[in-house]
């Protein structure tokens, strides 16, 4: 088992609060993700869980137990960092093996442990290697394997994918989800990657200035943002805000576009969000606002348009890489109404 649950958390450093209140409550087997800017308190809140960071304020349950002040060896949490923090006299196996050996584990129980986590990792035909010899992601697999042997209640991962190569991310990404699901244990990920909490995470929590701002699956951060800043954190590109009014049924755009409200209980919004994607390029006057063309990146799957809008500012539009560049064109844009966003004056969603 390993439920977790935050109620009423606080950091203060000092005068200084880093942590303001935090509510959350983690199911035993989840992998849930913190994401959020950089110095936004994703790591002081994991090493609060940890117990490696004190708590000034609220608790912290385990299992249903309060562990707010106990210290890490008695919460049964084991965390792997960004900076793998391997011993490197030591060999892949004895690095692994070690946290069992200080505990007191037999020879013969620490073998058959490190042999388990070695075969889960794909990490057998290195066991004897130090760290030195190791690639960077075969140097985290090792610093997951130190985690599993000890058989934790759960696992606390810092960014720790930070310091691999695009490429080898991705393979990384995909190494944890399948190691999520063969342990089916909680994980609680820290990353300033929303692409990362995206595609691995069961819920995703959007931390801003300590805060939580969101708490959802990715389908439902993506589309069903709370608030301004989780719509445009979420999505890449990022989601396209611009002013409106809405009058009736009706909404306007600086410059006279406009249509016919989704939903016509969103009156009061003052800004309008659209994500690039649902966005269409169409003939001058026959969207929602024309404007041009500064710039056409072409990403082979996909084109990424920076049109400039005037009064509505700088759309980003995204249409297949099969389209046609529109560098200098003067272009209209067609929104898909159905999933516009609507958001009020305090960036709330009405
Ligand atoms: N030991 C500390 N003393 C004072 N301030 C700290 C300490 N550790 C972190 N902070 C501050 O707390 C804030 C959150 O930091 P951190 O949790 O590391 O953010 P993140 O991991 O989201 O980038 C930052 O403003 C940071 O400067
Ligand atoms: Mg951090």
């Amino acid at each position: 088992m390993g439920s977790i649950s935050l109620q009423s958390v606080e950091k203060w450093f000092g005068e200084v609060q880093v942590i303001k209140g935090v509510d959350l409550d983690i199911q035993d087997g989840e992998l849930i993700i913190f994401v959020g800017p950089s110095g936004c308190g994703k790591s002081t809140l994991l090493r609060m869980i940890a117990g490696l960071e004190e708590t000034s304020r609220g608790k912290i349950l385990l299992d249903g137990d309060d562990v707010t002040h106990k210290v890490p060896s008695e919460r049964e949490l084991s965390m792997v960092f960004q900076s793998y923090a391997l011993y490197p006299h030591l060999s892949v196996g004895e690095n692994m093996g070690f946290a069992l050996k200080t505990a007191g584990a037999s020879k013969a129980e620490i073998a058959e442990k490190v042999t388990l986590a070695a075969d889960t990792l794909k990490l057998t035909e290195y066991l004897d290697r130090r760290p030195k010899d190791l690639s960077g992601g075969q140097r985290q697999r090792v610093a997951i394997g130190r985690a599993i042997v000890r058989k934790p209640k759960g696992f606390l991962f810092d960014e720790p994918l930070s310091n691999l190569d695009a490429s080898l991310r991705v393979d990384m990404r995909f190494e944890i989800a399948r190691l999520h699901k063969s342990l089916a244990s909680t994980m609680v990920y820290v990353t300033h990657d929303q692409v990362e909490a995206m595609t691995l995470a069961d819920r995703i929590v959007v931390l801003k200035d300590g805060q939580i701002m969101q708490v959802g699956t990715p389908r439902d951060l993506y589309e069903n943002p709370q608030n301004v800043f989780v719509a445009q954190f979420i999505g890449s590109p990022k989601m396209n805000l611009m002013p409106c009014r809405t009058d009736g049924d009706q909404f306007f755009l600086a410059g006279g576009g406009g249509g016919a409200l989704p939903n016509a209980s969103q009156i009061g919004a003052v800004q309008l969000g659209a994500r690039p994607e649902h966005m269409g390029v169409v003939d001058p006057g026959a969207g929602q606002c024309d404007g041009v063309v500064q710039v056409s990146e072409y990403l082979g799957a996909d084109y990424f348009h920076y049109v400039d809008c005037g009064p509505l500012g700088l759309m980003t539009v995204r249409t297949a890489g099969s389209a046609k560049d529109l560098e200098g064109q003067t272009v209209g844009l067609k929104f898909d109404i159905s999933r516009l966003h609507f958001f009020g004056a305090d960036d709330q969603r009405v």
